[in-house]
């Protein structure tokens, strides 16, 4: 195992938010999805689900609740009301030219340990399936807009009461002619302590 190009892998991964026209086969998400559920997991089942979005009618169909769940959560308000429609619009049209969500869930559990459990997993599933992506030059959008907490939402997308959206993952090739979007991070020192010096009063 090359340890190295998994390391500029986990690297060089950023969220890619622009969206390219090329299409991405279904015979492609299934390897992706296939690598992601090797992902730890410490259940009796792997708890990962997941919806895809891909044929016109299913993410017309998608669209349309998004957008409901929207009106229905008062979403709006916070945008700059004199540019109401022109947001609705662009909020739309962006949904509409994704070329493949993925409504990524996990069991929602009453004990905290076995929700942590399966929050977990299913995050792990999710950056493996970002770092797949990214070395098949394909960018992904994790997404935690405030639908997935609608239950009418969830509901009108098959999603299950007793489960709950990680995430919805926007996915789209990288072309060469996009800019990769700079991320630093904080040098360690900022986040990591011994922990005699963290007891230190
Ligand atoms: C749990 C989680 C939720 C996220 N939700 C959103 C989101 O709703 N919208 C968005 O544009 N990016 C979202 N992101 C992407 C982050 O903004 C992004 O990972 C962060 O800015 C660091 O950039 P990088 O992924 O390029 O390293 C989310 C990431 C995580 C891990």
């Amino acid at each position: 195992m090359d340890i190295d190009s998994i390391e500029q892998v986990i690297r060089a991964r950023r969220t890619i938010r622009t969206l390219s026209d090329q299409a991405i086969s279904m015979e492609v998400i299934d390897e992706l999805l296939t690598s992601s559920s090797y992902a730890p997991y410490h259940s009796k089942e792997e708890p990962w689900e997941v919806i895809i979005v891909k044929t016109t009618q299913d993410r017309q169909l998608f669209v349309e609740k998004i957008m409901a769940s929207y009106d229905r959560l008062d979403t709006w308000a916070r945008y700059d009301q004199q540019n109401l429609e022109t947001a609705k619009k662009r909020t739309r049209d962006y949904f509409l030219d994704v070329p493949v969500t993925l409504i990524v869930t996990a069991p929602k559990h009453k004990s905290e340990k076995l929700n942590l459990e399966a929050i977990g997993a299913v995050s792990a599933f999710i950056q493996n399936f970002q770092l797949a992506a990214w070395s098949k030059q394909i960018g992904v959008t994790w997404r935690t807009i405030p639908v997935i907490f609608d239950e009418i939402f969830k509901e009108a997308v098959g999603v299950v009461a007793d489960r709950q959206i990680i995430g919805l993952l926007d996915i789209s090739a990288i072309d060469e002619k996009m800019k990769i979007p700079t991320s630093r991070r904080k040098p360690l020192e900022h986040w990591t302590a011994q922990l005699s010096d963290k007891l230190k009063k």
